[in-house]
């Protein structure tokens, strides 16, 4: 029986995971593969711990790194150091490497993958983005034959879990986040959930595997959900939307668009009813139309599917010719595009507009007269008295036009005399068509 030696980076939820998948599945991966996942060491930071199953532990970290006996590396600990520093030691000492840490790839999955090619080594990362959800292997290999148009996602279980629960259950953002902290969703770090920087890692690496691009998070537009009002989510819901916290990549002529942020999504659409913590990823691809995968984007076994495939991709290019590797980014290294990423400001979508205004004569043709001297045509509206201080509440969508020419209308808006406070601004986008 062929053997393909396992070294493991920590020992947490997705670790767990893994090594539970493994011993469960065990006849059925040798069944498929032809090869005995074998689990040689687990790098710990304290050896004071569970141990169900007996397995070697070390809290030298060398002991894996360096390990002749180990063909692979699993990175499982998260953060950029000292993952980065290991990873790199990893490929010095010729070992494969798999990670699920999307910050690492997405900030410096460049500079990883260059080394990884120069060293003629696998670097595959399917557990970085939407948990068990196989979107990077639809993405890379799957749809292949097709030219990738756009991409939308919910990619942050935590996020989605916050505004199922604010929806549906009416309850604030703070107790829906802790919850899910409770429920161990969210990132150590849980501004990584809510102010959509867990989002933008996974939107950058599925950004430059639809498109073939070089990684590039420091272009991506994030919005977070915590300045999200249960107001608005009740007036989408009047309107028939459902807000959602999305991942959106275009491929545009002109360039790319690469953004994060809450947006209204019409009820009737399916990535629109994906509650709780489960993630969904549309795509569209020019052969094959829209392709929407839906599953756990976070927790120990999903994740842990993810990385058994990426073992499974290993274990059946060990002995090939390095040229037959699937390229890290889905497009042959050295046909990397350089499109350009689009500003948000040049972004074209249609628009939510709540605005408080004192409720007098001439108040709404002043704030339609400035739409309509930047080119913007609203497509409905309404309008509604708040209790607390009297004003006007105006809602209205707006079809589609540029985010600068909203801007520019909405600081000319609050500079009338009879508006009061900072408009509020959602973007929306239909996936139908
Ligand atoms: N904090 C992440 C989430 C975990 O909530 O989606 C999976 O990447």
């Amino acid at each position: 029986m062929k053997r393909l030696n396992i070294g493991i980076l920590g020992f947490g939820t997705v670790a767990t995971g893994v090594v539970d998948l493994i011993k469960e599945n065990h006849a059925e991966i040798t069944r498929r593969t032809g090869y005995e996942f074998a689990i040689e060491k687990i790098f710990v930071r304290s050896m004071d711990r569970d141990n169900p199953y007996g397995l070697s532990l070390t809290t030298d970290v060398n002991d894996v790194l360096m390990n002749p006996n180990i063909d692979v590396v699993v990175e499982l600990m998260g953060g950029i150091e000292p993952s980065l520093s290991y990873i790199q030691t990893a490929l010095d000492h010729n070992k494969h490497v798999i990670t699920a840490n999307k910050a690492l790839i997405a900030t410096h999955g460049n500079e990883l993958f260059k080394k990884a090619a120069e060293k003629g080594l696998m670097l595959m990362f399917e557990a970085s983005v939407a948990g068990g959800i196989p979107v990077i292997k639809t993405l890379r290999e799957s749809l292949i034959g097709n030219k990738i148009e756009s991409l939308a996602g919910i990619i942050n279980g935590t996020g989605n879990y916050i505004l199922t629960e604010m929806k549906e259950k009416g309850r604030s953002f703070e107790d829906a986040l802790k919850d899910a902290q409770a429920l161990g969703y969210a990132e150590a770090d849980p501004t990584f959930d809510v102010e959509g920087i867990d989002a933008a890692h996974k939107l950058t690496i599925l950004a430059s595997i639809a498109f073939g691009i070089p990684l590039q998070f420091d272009k991506v537009f994030i919005e977070g959900i915590s300045s999200l009002e249960t107001e608005d989510i009740q007036y989408a819901n009047q309107l028939g939307y459902t807000i959602k916290h999305l991942g959106i990549a275009k491929y545009l002529p002109e360039g790319i668009e690469i953004r994060v942020h809450p947006t209204l999504i019409p009820k009737s659409e399916l990535i629109s009813n994906v509650n709780g913590v489960m993630n969904a990823v549309l795509v569209k691809a020019n052969g094959v139309g829209p392709v929407l995968s839906y599953g756990a984007g976070a927790g120990g076994k999903p994740t842990a599917s993810s990385v058994l495939s990426d073992l499974a991709d290993i274990s059946r290019m060990l002995d090939a010719d390095k040229a037959q590797y699937v390229p890290y980014l889905a497009f042959q290294n050295q046909a990397l595009s350089n499109a350009p990423i689009l500003p948000q400001a040049e972004i074209h979508t249609a628009y939510y507009l709540r605005i408080k205004a004192v409720d007098q004569p001439g108040v709404l043709s002043d704030i339609t007269h400035i739409l309509a001297q930047h080119d913007i045509s609203i497509e409905l509206m309404i309008q509604t008295k708040s209790v607390d201080d009297n004003l006007a509440n105006i809602i209205m969508t707006t079809h589609e036009t540029k985010e600068h020419s909203i801007l520019e209308s909405l600081r000319a808006i609050e500079a009338l005399a009879n508006i009061r406070g900072k408009a509020k601004l959602l973007r929306i986008e239909s996936f139908r068509s």
